[in-house]
């Protein structure tokens, strides 16, 4: 794996490991992400870099791994709500060895914040030979898949030390949501408000997590840390948006904690994980979507009812009782960086309460350039 050597981004700082850096660059990496992505003056999205791959596609298939899949699940849920563009998510591994079921004039988008990734490169190159107009989104400028790839969208989250991906995370969020704004069709008045009023909450979504971070309630997420090390099994839960936040958490908890945990739609509880519900089983829902709240609220009494404990975050208007983490008010998507933050902070205060190498997980690559 190639980090490109910065002595300045390598810098900790006045943190204790890189992953707690990087959690608080989240701000950052969302500004740098957006920057000239917006035409002045005229309050859109204008993806320059798209326009070797021609007008919208009729269909948009995600590739990636890891951290980058999860992100991907969000970003389908981002462009299929302001456009009539079908979105498929796909594991890399799995899908470079099918055939392609796809429809012709489909872009097949990898993405992978280190660009090297073998199993993303794997998929995007049998999507080329198939004759598929191909995207990549990467952290990493001049990364193999910028090479294997028609046209690249940069994340621009900066070098990211620690394995576990979090600004990464955020600055993929922020180019999942650009895409969506830029293939926005403008089929009539709501929807062209629905795109105004996304765009301007993106906007001020820099500010907005950094003003969260800059409050957040460090002894309040050590508490739950220590709800997290001392449960048995942690299951996370969401729906909606919150679905993609929540198998990323597990994937987090997972990394750098070792603790058993994983991640389920809430409404997929009652078709078996629900018989693991027992006391000693920590349930966590990260709810910001505001749509399905309530249905949420649902399979978290269902879990308090089996005896298991939940851990909420969420912000007021999807909760109708105080959260175990309060998020600021939100109308929007923002509400998924509040979450996230809150996550990869509870994950890594677990690993620093348990002593784990937390840059370092053990069996893990920062990279992983292998089938
Ligand atoms: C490795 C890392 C994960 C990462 C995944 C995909 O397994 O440990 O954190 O999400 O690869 O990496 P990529 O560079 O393709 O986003």
């Amino acid at each position: 794996e190639e980090v490109p050597w910065d002595p300045v981004a390598a810098e900790k700082g006045h943190y204790r490991h890189f992953m707690e850096k990087e959690i608080f660059e989240g701000p950052r990496a969302i500004m740098d992400t957006l920057e000239g992505r917006i035409a002045p003056g005229h309050g859109r999205v204008m993806l320059s870099e798209l326009t070797r791959l021609g007008p919208s596609p009729p269909e948009i298939v995600f590739v990636a791994c890891g951290t980058s899949y999860h992100a991907s699940l969000l970003g389908r849920q981002l462009i299929e709500s302001l456009s009539d563009i079908p979105v498929r998510v796909e594991i890399a591994s799995e899908f470079r060895y099918r055939p392609l079921r796809i429809r012709k004039g489909a872009w097949v988008v990898g993405v992978t914040q280190s660009g090297e990734t073998a199993d993303t490169l794997g998929a995007l190159d049998h999507a080329r030979r198939e004759g598929y107009l191909t995207l990549a989104v990467t952290n990493v400028p001049g990364s193999s898949i910028t090479r294997e790839a028609e046209a690249t969208l940069l994340t621009r989250a900066g070098p990211e030390i620690g394995v576990a991906s979090t600004k990464a995370f955020v600055a993929q969020m922020t180019a999942v949501w650009l895409l969506a704004l830029h293939l926005a069709r403008r089929t009539g008045l709501r929807e062209e408000e629905g795109s105004r009023r996304s765009l301007e909450l993106l906007l001020r979504a820099p500010a907005r997590l950094e003003g969260f971070l800059g409050a957040i309630d460090l002894a309040a997420i050590d508490r739950l840390a220590e709800k997290v090390a001392s449960s048995r099994f942690v299951i996370f839960i969401g729906r909606g948006l919150d679905y993609p936040l929540a198998i990323e958490g597990a994937l987090k908890l997972k990394e750098i904690t070792y603790r058993p945990a994983d991640g389920y739609p809430g409404g997929e509880l009652k078709h078996g994980p629900i018989a693991l519900i027992e006391p000693g089983v920590l349930v966590v829902a990260p709810l910001v979507d505001l749509d399905l709240a309530a249905k949420e609220w649902s399979n978290i009494r269902e879990v308090e009812a089996r005896g298991g404990t939940v851990v909420t975050i969420a912000s007021p208007e999807s909760s109708p009782v105080a959260p175990s983490y309060p998020l600021p008010p939100t109308d929007g998507w923002e509400g998924m960086f509040f979450a996230t933050a809150v996550l990869q902070l509870l994950s890594y205060r677990t690993a620093v309460l348990m002593g784990n190498d937390v840059d370092q997980p053990r069996n893990l690559a920062k990279s992983v350039t292998v089938e």
